[in-house]
């Protein structure tokens, strides 16, 4: 991983390993594709691929933060679990999108490159705006 990468990864950081291993997985999978897309191979696979792990990631991922919030009685938890929600739609929008355009051979990298800005945003300002705050509170009733 880059400096730049590694650096953004630490700002993230909630202190709560299995929430962090998590983030960290889906970030590992955006750097891939990125490569992919680099790398000029049009990133078709791993487009595949990543949103086959993505389908996976909200399930594991957004189940056990809610389950931490709900131990904790977090106060936020119904706004929190909402953007949850919206997201893991996203993914299953952007997912049906490209198993049809493929079936086509018609995926494009413009779809791989839409795909990796627009999630990796979304976790990336997710984690600012309501995992850190969720981490704060859940370390401090601990
Ligand atoms: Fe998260
Ligand atoms: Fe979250």
């Amino acid at each position: 991983m880059e400096d730049e990468e590694q650096r953004v990864l630490n700002e993230l950081n909630l202190g709560i390993s299995e929430l962090d291993d998590q983030h960290q997985a889906f970030f590992l999978h955006m750097v891939g594709l990125r490569r992919a897309l680099i790398d000029g191979m049009g990133g078709r696979d791993k487009l595949m691929k990543t949103l086959r792990f993505l389908q996976g990631w909200v399930q594991d991922h957004f189940q056990a933060e809610e389950r931490l919030m709900r131990t904790h009685n977090y106060p936020g938890i119904l706004v929190h679990r909402l953007e949850h929600e919206k997201f893991a739609k996203v993914v299953a929008e952007f997912s049906a999108k490209a198993r049809d355009l493929d079936e086509r051979g018609e995926v494009t990298s413009f779809l791989a490159v839409e795909v990796e800005h627009k999630l990796e945003n979304w976790l990336t300002g997710h984690i600012k705006k309501m995992d850190l705050k969720m981490a704060e509170f859940v370390k401090g009733s601990s």
